[in-house]
């Protein structure tokens, strides 16, 4: 096996009819939706079934059953931190060469042998299409496995001066103590690099995924085991968010949190942290990406058709339920009636449905209160004067949670839609006059309290740089004449600013450097 690998992503896969990637993948659905799984927590690597099972149904098909998970309790959240505990002293100790090892044989395994497999448990359990599995279960997760190795060994080279007598040497060590990765349910990559990453830099950790994520999350785990991960490094809990909370923020040796879910939780969960600060033998290191209301900021002298399609696919791409999707766009007036064309035209041709069609450009939102939430904005945009919905609006969730890809003209830009994270596929338009450019770069700026993602369009280079400057704190991860969707590990290390996280850059040396605590240790000769 390759030690040091060379940083190259995975290859995209493209699911053409025929190809043998579609026939390997719709096999896999069929055996996963005839199985209904009973899925254990894995703690100190031993499987740990419970009485409380809770049922799994695929977000596009409500009624059918794949499986249940085995929910946990405050004696699982406790027997996590031990086993965590216990395997740190030996994990630690091990050369980032056999850790790595770990992780470059996992990507290995997914790439070969479990690629299908997770690809159709992220479409099933979260309802996203194949080729939004591709880029999520497939790629972005090797890839976080896969180039974190050759991040970490980087990191290793970052040493101090030495002078003739004197040897000074930087020792990364990892934290002292545990991690807690919380992870969401958009992307089973994201789900499965917040654990791995500070494992990887010696670490043990316990991991709580999303419920709605635990159908994908289960193959990580059983794919990190398989490329000999010891017991007890990472430790797989489906417990209740308060009783999980209660036990691990009050633990002495809580060192860290890796987490991506909403602004709203994030705050909460760092609040208890400071509170009880004084409980820890450690400042607890804390990371979180949040939220977002990212923005796509059109300048007439832009590509109609690029803008366009960037729109769509930005806004509605995984029914906007990534982090980073587009959700407000100031276009100007002199070009919107064709923006407007181009992208009612685009949504037109679009369907909507199941996963197991794989022409379905759109599937289901995750569950009913997502479903509602979401419908509740729309309903709302319905009735109000300063609202018009120029496509989509109908949503049905008789079968599946589905909401048509909605498209909100708001004639004040501070309207709600403007400004709140709704986290579905609605899309809210303000159009400005072109003369208004000016005060457009600071309604932009100032709207919302995120600053994730944005994109600018325009052909000026000159009208760019002086967007760029506007907006040089609106954003963690800014795009020029592109989507604001879509980073790549190690092409856009990913994280915002602002109420959008702590903005330390998952998939670069940025973010697994929190993972260590340095000792540093000069020896005179
Ligand atoms: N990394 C994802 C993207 O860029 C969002 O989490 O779309």
């Amino acid at each position: 096996m390759t030690i040091k690998p060379e940083k190259i992503n995975e290859t995209l896969l493209h699911y053409a009819p025929g190809s043998a990637e579609r026939s390997a993948v719709q096999q896999k659905i069929t055996e996963l939706k005839a199985a209904e799984v009973i899925i254990p927590m894995i703690i100190n690597g031993k499987e740990v079934f419970t009485d409380q099972h809770v049922r799994i149904a695929p977000p596009h098909e409500h009624a059918y059953t794949l499986g249940y998970f085995c929910e946990g309790k405050g004696v699982h959240v406790s027997n996590a931190i031990s086993a965590a505990l216990h395997a740190k002293h030996s994990w630690a100790v091990k050369s980032l060469k056999e850790r790595a090892a770990v992780f470059l044989k996992a990507a290995d395994l997914i790439s070969t042998t479990y690629r299908a497999e997770i690809n159709a448990a992220t479409m099933l359990g979260q309802s996203k299409n194949v080729y939004q599995a591709e880029i999520d279960s497939a790629c972005e997760l090797i890839d976080f496995f896969r180039l974190n190795v050759a991040f970490a060994y980087e990191i290793e080279t970052i040493q101090p001066c030495s002078h003739e007598g004197i040897i000074n040497r930087m020792i990364y060590r990892p934290l002292e103590g545990f991690i807690f990765a919380l992870t969401p349910f958009n992307f089973t990559a994201i789900a499965g690099n917040l654990p791995a990453a500070p494992a990887l830099m010696g670490n043990t950790v316990v991991w709580k995924p999303a419920y709605t994520q635990i159908y994908s999350a289960r193959i990580i785990m059983k794919v990190l085991i398989e490329a000999g991960l010891p017991n007890g490094v990472i430790n797989l809990i489906y417990t209740d968010g308060p009783v999980t909370g209660d036990i691990i923020f009050q633990h002495r040796q809580f060192a860290g949190l890796h987490f991506t879910g909403s602004t709203a939780v994030f705050k909460q969960i760092s609040t208890t942290i400071h509170n009880n600060i004084d409980l820890y033998q450690n400042f607890p290191r804390i990371v979180g990406e949040t939220g977002g209301k990212d923005f796509v900021l059109a300048h007439a002298s832009c590509d109609v058709q690029a803008l366009s399609v960037a729109l769509v696919r930005g806004a509605f791409e995984y029914q906007g339920q990534k982090c980073s999707a587009a959700s407000r766009a100031y276009i100007p007036a002199s070009i919107w009636p064709s923006v407007r064309e181009h992208i009612v035209h685009m949504l037109d041709e679009i369907k909507m449905g199941t996963v197991e069609d794989f022409s379905n450009f759109i599937n289901a939102v995750i569950d009913e209160k997502a479903f509602d939430k979401i419908v509740r904005y729309i309903d709302a945009a319905k009735k109000d004067p300063e609202a018009s919905i120029i496509a989509g609006g109908k949503y049905d969730k008789s079968i599946g949670y589905f909401i048509e890809p909605t498209i909100i003209e708001a004639s004040n830009p501070q309207y709600v839609t403007m400004r709140e994270e709704i986290f579905g596929p609605v899309l809210t338009v303000y159009v400005y006059k072109d003369s208004e450019w000016n005060q457009v770069l600071g309604i932009v700026d100032t709207t919302t309290p995120y600053a994730l993602t944005g994109s600018i369009f325009a052909a000026d280079s000159a009208i760019i740089e002086e967007a760029k400057k506007a907006l040089y704190y609106s954003a963690g991860n800014l795009y020029i004449n592109d989507k604001p969707t879509g980073a790549v590990v190690n092409q856009q290390p990913f994280g915002g600013a602002r109420l959008s996280g702590t903005n330390d850059k998952a998939g670069s040396v940025l973010n697994l450097l929190r993972w260590v605590s340095p000792l540093v240790v000069k020896e005179n000769l």
